[in-house]
């Protein structure tokens, strides 16, 4: 484990806030006052309903969302952009529709090895393109290669870079449930080889407590924050089968729907109190401000947030009821 006290703040989250404007073009807090410290190879996942924050706390660790205020120091540095010691990996990876998987991993690694070798570096592509299981495929094109298979270039591609940390936005949310999960191996064996410090934002509580050493679980916004944070008892290197027969995996999954239906329900009753105090024209300005967020996230969770889905694409009502059934 980690050697120097340093080593136990290797990336750190400091009264992170975020502000977007709303619709009128004031200024909300979206996130508020997120504090978090990951150690040094620890991989640690983020949940939260659709809208929360999720992605606004991530993109701004990878630098490619201006902080309001607070700040993130990623191994003993405070960040103020972009830069290749933090590698993302979204949804979908845009992949160069004129370059083989092989030139698209290339295209990071010349940048980031510039004093490699040209062997050197064909070697950093190919051992990451293997690791991801694409050792036969390296040289095909995007369009000859199924989704899946252009998400391992996509994982391929940021973790050739050997970043300091590697940030991941629901990365298997696009895919089917079959290759979701053995794309879940493929990334459980990659954390195990690299020994990377990670973080992950999911919906899919399964998927949180199978990659993760910490489930970071956030608040729903606006002013979202960390709520609760579990740990999770599963060893490295860690197997889906081992992780499902733990005896601890069904507590803690419980526990986590549990906090992702109770901050619905809070969301729910914030919304409906904002809705009616409005309509009585009883609000004041400041609350005025708060009823428009409020709303805003309420609607954007209601219309784009999907409830958080199993491997094998269960509602969590569904899990839920199973719950009350079997207990
Ligand atoms: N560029 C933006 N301008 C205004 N509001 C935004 C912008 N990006 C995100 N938001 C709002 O911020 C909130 C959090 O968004 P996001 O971080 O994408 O949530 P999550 O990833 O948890 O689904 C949402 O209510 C969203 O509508
Ligand atoms: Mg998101």
């Amino acid at each position: 484990m980690s050697q120097h006290p340093q080593d136990e703040r290797f990336v750190e989250l400091v009264h992170l806030v975020k502000a977007y404007p709303n619709p009128h073009g004031d200024p909300i807090n979206v996130v508020e006052d997120v504090n978090l410290k990951i150690r040094k190879g620890e991989v640690i996942s983020i949940i939260g309903h659709s809208g929360c924050g999720k992605s606004t706390v991530l993109t701004m660790v990878a630098g490619l969302n201006p902080i309001t205020s607070g700040g993130i120091v990623v191994d003993n540095r405070e960040i103020t952009g972009p830069g290749p010691d933090r590698a993302v990996v979204f949804q979908s990876p845009c992949l160069l529709p004129w370059m083989t998987a092989y030139q698209n991993v290339m295209l990071g690694v010349q940048n980031v090895y510039p004093h490699a070798t040209k062997q050197e570096r064909k070697e950093i592509v190919e051992y990451y393109l293997h690791l991801v299981g694409l050792g036969e495929s390296m040289h095909k094109y995007p369009r000859e290669l199924s989704n899946g298979m252009q998400q391992r270039v996509g994982i391929a591609r940021a973790v050739a870079l050997q970043p300091k940390v590697l940030l991941l936005d629901e990365p298997f949310g696009m895919l089917d449930s079959l290759t979701r999960m053995e794309l879940q191996q493929i990334l459980l064996g990659l954390l195990d080889k690299t020994q990377a410090t990670a973080m992950m934002v999911t919906h899919d509580v399964d998927e949180a407590l199978l990659v993760a050493d910490r489930v970071v679980m956030m608040t729903t916004g606006p002013r979202a924050n960390i709520g609760e944070i579990v740990e999770t008892p599963f060893a490295r290197p860690r197997d889906r089968d081992a992780v499902l027969e733990h005896p601890d995996f069904y507590p803690l999954r419980g526990r986590l729907i549990q906090f992702l239906e109770d901050e619905g329900h809070r969301r729910d009753a914030a919304a409906a109190k904002a809705r009616s105090e409005r309509d009585g024209q009883t609000v004041s300005a400041v609350e005025e401000e708060q009823v428009v967020g409020v709303e805003e996230v309420a609607e954007a969770s209601a219309e784009a947030a999907p409830m958080p889905t199993t491997p094998l694409g269960e509602t969590l009502d569904q899990v839920h009821s199973e719950q009350h059934v079997s207990s």
